[in-house]
């Protein structure tokens, strides 16, 4: 009797996202919804069900929960998506992250997922000025931080990363430099910092509208500059525009490398990677496959891209029906995916060695972008060398403007 086919992986990481929050922020597009218990039961059920599908195709070095609150889900729910990885080979990935509101994380369910096999914790701090986590319209408190990052070093997570966020409407250059030092102190091995995004059909972004909020640009660049200047002394990396992180744990954070992947993972070679940066991004980055599950995750899988049904319910009564929730598919053509990887890939301060670049998309940046590359350069945003081209410091801040020039 001979074997039945191998199946054929076409990628290594695995998105899942968690569309439930208790409250929506003020600030915030992402998908999701204020949740009710049936339709996270359903969303359960479905997503289990989408994963038997997918399984066979991916065998994942990293798996990212997002969402959404992913922490939001109860011990029950976990339990039931745990036991459906580990019976589908799902579950056995060097770096797996899930999300948390502080107000949501409990003894029970950080020991359930460490158990599980999720090594790595983010966590949406934002501020630690009670004002402005009120201005926000964040669920949590700033002793919440605390008491949750304490629960989750308890639990045995040693690879935590913390978000925060800032040119807060109302947030003065004493109020940043009061988190950063808090936030700092706590020891994390991962921060990862974004400056307020105004995205539309948001509260902030209709109280921007009205007149109501004052951007100060100045004030966003002085804070930007403190951030890159305090945890570089706090002994973090940059690594990405908004993204820092250490090269080693720190001793009260447990010494023994339990996550041990190395850049190589993705064809990634290079200094300016620090170790615990967060592998399921860089791929992300680097322009790497990925399969995402859940309402409105998009997937990169043999050169197309798919989305799927940002509607909860849709997603469920698809999937119920024993269809694929998918909304949109597109196959980029190869310059335009080209050009796509070159923008997000300049968002990392390693840049793009040129070899790599090549690697990965067929392409040489030298000859389809060499007039951008020069323009860059000319303007003190980018350094081109003989081997590849980065972003300077000052090129990272405005990393937007100058990723687009790469677009085709
Ligand atoms: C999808 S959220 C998930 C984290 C988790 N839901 C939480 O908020 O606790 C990921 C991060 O994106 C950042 N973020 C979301 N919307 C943003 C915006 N409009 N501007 C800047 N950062 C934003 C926040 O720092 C947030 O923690
Ligand atoms: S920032 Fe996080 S908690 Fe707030 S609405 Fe967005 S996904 Fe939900």
């Amino acid at each position: 009797m001979s074997n039945p086919p191998a199946q054929r992986v076409l990628s290594r990481s695995l998105f899942i996202h968690v569309p439930f929050c208790a409250r929506k922020c003020s600030y915030c597009a992402f998908y999701s919804e204020a949740s009710d218990g049936d339709t996270v039961h359903r969303y359960v059920a479905a997503l289990v069900r989408e994963m038997e599908w997918i399984a066979p195709e991916v065998r994942p070095k990293t798996i990212f929960f997002g969402g959404g609150t992913p922490s939001l889900l109860t011990l029950q729910q976990w339990t039931v998506i745990l036991e459906a990885m580990q019976r589908l080979n799902l579950s056995d990935a060097a770096e797996w992250t899930v999300e948390c509101n502080p107000a949501t994380v409990s003894a029970d369910k950080a020991r359930l997922l460490r158990d599980g096999g999720v090594n790595r914790i983010s966590m949406g701090v934002q501020s630690l000025d009670e004002a402005l986590l009120d201005r926000l319209g964040r669920v949590h408190s700033r002793e919440m931080v605390f008491k949750s990052f304490d629960i989750l070093r308890q639990a045995g997570f040693d690879n935590v990363n913390l978000d925060l966020m800032f040119a807060i409407p109302g947030q003065s250059l004493r109020a940043w430099q009061d988190t950063l030092t808090e936030a700092l102190a706590l020891g994390s091995e991962h921060l990862s910092t974004y400056e307020v995004i105004y995205e539309e059909d948001t509260p902030l972004f209709h109280q921007l509208q009205a007149g109501e909020i004052d951007v100060d640009e100045d004030l966003a660049c002085a804070m930007y500059e403190e951030l890159v200047e305090r945890a570089a002394n706090a002994g973090f990396t940059q690594y990405e525009v908004a993204n820092f992180a250490r090269d080693r744990k720190l001793p009260n954070g447990g010494e023994r490398p339990t996550f041990n992947i190395q850049p190589s993972t993705f064809n990634v070679h290079s200094p300016a990677i620090p170790l615990l940066a967060c592998r399921h991004n860089v791929n992300y980055w680097r322009g790497g496959s990925f399969h995402g599950l859940g309402p409105s995750a998009t997937s990169y899988v043999g050169g197309v891209r798919t989305k799927n049904r940002s509607n909860t319910r849709l997603y469920c009564e698809q999937i119920e029906a024993g269809r694929r929730a998918t909304e949109s598919s597109e196959q980029l053509s190869p310059l335009a995916r080209a050009g796509e990887t070159a923008a997000f890939g300049l968002r990392m301060v390693a840049g793009w060695p040129f070899e790599e670049f090549r690697r990965a998309t067929g392409h040489d940046l030298r000859e389809g972008w060499s007039e951008e590359m020069r323009q860059l350069a000319g303007r003190g945003w980018g350094r081109l060398a003989p081997d590849g081209f980065q972003l300077t410091p000052q090129g990272l801040r405005f990393a937007d403007a100058a990723a687009e020039l790469f677009l085709r």
